[in-house]
């Protein structure tokens, strides 16, 4: 397949393709989307030629894909327990990629899902993810006014971005949180989050390079900076990966540094992935 270039926020998204990918190909993986690996395999993306830490042989393979594995299935939790609580719920993935969320959260078919990304990774995505009878696809800049305008505005809704926010300016990603807040009635937000030394490694660290030039936030290492920018969201939840219990699967180096870690809040914020959870 001849793929279109891409930018550098826009290939990211094979990096996390990539890690759920060879994430399913573990012996006993973290996540097990198999249909990633399938998705990846039809693009014919070669992630060991484009992720120097793919094709690292010093590094474990499940080191490799812990991070990016277990925070999808963290935002897959966060998802299918709102659906369960809201059986009528509207599903916003920000930023999906080539991500076939729906088809491991499975709602049941009076939720709606709706997956948003730029123009031409929607283009990609009809061509390799497959049609779910409940999903549509919606090919647009989050941070432009109108996309939402598609999207029902009565009903409860659970709203997640996985490796979205660090491509976001600044000012369109806290625009971006007020419109949702205001066009649904109620619902969750859900994201993983990239403190300011994330930022900094991702621009920064040749491990990176393919789509460093991408990462336009800021982040942030306070979780209730969102609050104080958007006062209509709380913070229910920040699921610290430095605490999951599937670190147990990992080799001994990677178990001992998250249990050194893990006690700290602000360790774990500082130095490990964080899904946070949000009210309004
Ligand atoms: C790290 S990838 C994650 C993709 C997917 N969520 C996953 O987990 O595989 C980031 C995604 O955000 C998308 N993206 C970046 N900036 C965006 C914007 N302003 N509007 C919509 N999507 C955007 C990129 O195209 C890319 O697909």
């Amino acid at each position: 397949m001849v793929l279109p270039a891409f930018t550098p926020a826009q290939e990211s998204l094979f990096l996390t393709l990539s890690g759920r990918a060879l994430d399913s190909r573990l012996p006993h993986p973290f996540l097990g989307d198999r249909m990633a690996d399938e998705i990846l395999r039809k693009t014919g993306y070669d992630p060991l030629a484009r992720f120097p830490t793919m094709r690292s042989r010093l590094v474990d393979p499940r080191t490799k894909v812990f991070d990016i594995a277990v925070r999808a299935k963290r935002l897959d939790a966060v998802v299918r327990a709102f659906v369960g609580r809201h059986p009528n719920a509207v599903v916003v993935d920000m930023g999906a990629g080539l991500d076939g969320r729906v088809f491991r959260v499975d709602p049941p078919p009076t939720v709606d899902w709706y997956d948003i990304d730029l123009p031409e990774v929607i283009a990609l995505r009809e061509r390799v993810v497959p049609r779910h009878a409940h999903a549509h696809a919606i090919a647009a800049d989050v941070t432009d006014e109108r996309w939402l305008d598609g999207i029902p505005a009565e009903r409860p809704a659970v709203i997640v971005a996985d490796g979205l926010v660090a491509f976001l300016p600044q000012d369109g990603f806290v625009s971006l949180l007020g419109r949702l807040t205001s066009h649904f009635p109620s619902g969750e937000l859900a994201f993983n989050a990239y403190t300011t030394v994330a930022v900094w490694a991702t621009r920064h660290l040749g491990s990176f390079a393919t789509i460093g030039g991408g990462v336009v936030n800021p982040g942030f290492n306070d979780p209730h900076e969102p609050e104080r920018r958007v006062p209509a969201l709380t913070l229910a939840e920040e699921i610290f990966l430095t605490r999951a219990p599937e670190l147990a699967a990992m080799p001994l180096a990677g178990r001992l540094a998250a249990r050194m870690i893990a006690g700290s809040a602000w360790m774990s914020r500082m130095s490990g992935t964080t899904v946070l959870r949000y009210r309004f």
